[in-house]
């Protein structure tokens, strides 16, 4: 009898890799057209789509087919609705909403064509993007990965006891849209908070934590973390987020002993960054992520649990901790 033989490898997940930005194609075109907030709203076939986000009916019979493809919708009895992480994720105006970032990440697609050129010459081939000094790249990444902070804003919060930490006082360097400082600040009344970012950013950030009502203790320091000076033993937390991969093994050292100095006696620092299995196994989100700061940075890249460990120790902290989150994060804690 001839039959397949199921122990042969098939194409079929090389072909997906392949055309993977079918899928950032379809995921980022959706969020530009609002489809999981509309599906949210009760919207459920293409031509009822069709007329709320102002599309074609065939555009929007595409899109939900590709969306059902990537298990991002489900469809019942004919009509569609979000899946439980397309609702919790996509749909805009959640504080945990990915669809900017899904949107900005439709920019980003034609630079990754530089990434073989970029292998061979060992780093970037265009300008830096990570070492330009106000670069405005960072204007528009900010607002769209602060959703992806909000998760951790409260693992983080969770583990230090901040909500009932009283006056503390913490320091965010490059803290972006100031997402960290708007979580604490609203969970603590007590606590102040000061970010060091690029001019350009911290206005960003300062109309963020105005909204949140808590503009009132935060403080903005425009300046590069790398040679702005920071007070000695004045902070109870210091923060550096999503920022450890932009920078290379010298930097970080000696951004951590500047964090050292700069924390009260038995204060913390909390890192929150993509982080690699010693043995580099894994995990898969921070092992792909590499590639990106090959593209974008002269030294950065995804750090190994022990490259933290030895950086920190060098920079004078003892007990260094990691926690893995459910998003690709995972939060390193120095004291
Ligand atoms: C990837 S974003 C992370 C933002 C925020 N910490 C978060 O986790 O959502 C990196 C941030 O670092 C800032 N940054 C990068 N290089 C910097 C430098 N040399 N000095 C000051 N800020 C810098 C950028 O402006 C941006 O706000």
């Amino acid at each position: 009898m001839t039959g397949v033989d199921t122990r042969q490898p098939t194409p079929d997940r090389i072909m997906h890799i392949a055309n993977g930005y079918w899928a950032t194609g379809i995921l980022g075109a959706a969020a530009g057209h609002a489809i999981f907030t509309h599906l949210e709203a009760g919207a459920g076939t293409a031509a009822e789509l069709a007329v709320r986000a102002d599309i074609s009916e065939r555009g929007a019979q595409t899109l939900l087919d590709g969306l059902l493809g990537l298990g991002l919708v489900e469809l019942h009895d004919g009509r569609y609705r979000n899946t439980a992480e397309s609702s919790t994720y996509l749909v805009e105006g959640r504080p945990t909403s990915l669809s900017e970032f899904a949107k900005l990440k439709m920019t980003h697609m034609g630079s990754l064509a530089d990434l073989s050129e970029v292998v061979r010459a060992g780093g970037p081939i265009r300008n830096a993007t990570v070492e330009v000094a106000d670069n405005p790249h960072w204007e528009k990444v900010v607002t769209a990965i602060a959703a992806q902070s909000t998760p951790v804003t409260a693992i983080v919060a969770d583990l230090l006891g901040l909500a009932d930490a009283g006056e503390i006082s913490i320091l965010d360097l490059g803290g972006g849209s100031g997402i960290f400082s708007a979580a604490w600040l609203g969970l603590n009344p007590a606590a102040r908070s000061t970010q060091l970012d690029w001019g350009p950013i911290n206005a960003i950030a300062r109309r963020l934590v105005a909204e949140r009502g808590v503009a009132d203790r935060f403080t903005c320091v425009d300046g590069d973390f790398h040679h702005t000076e920071v007070a000695t033993a004045a902070y109870d937390v210091v923060v550096y987020s999503h920022v450890a991969h932009q920078e290379g093994p010298d930097d970080n050292t000696a951004l951590f002993a500047k964090v050292r100095a700069a924390l009260k006696p038995g204060g913390t620092l909390v890192v929150c960054d993509y982080v690699v299995d010693d043995d580099r196994s894994g995990p898969s989100f921070a092992l792909i992520f590499a590639g990106e700061m090959l593209l974008k940075s002269k030294h950065g890249g995804t750090w190994r649990r022990s490259d933290y460990r030895d950086w920190l120790v060098k920079a004078g902290f003892e007990d260094v901790t990691f926690h893995p989150t459910p998003s690709p994060t995972t939060v390193v804690l120095a004291r």
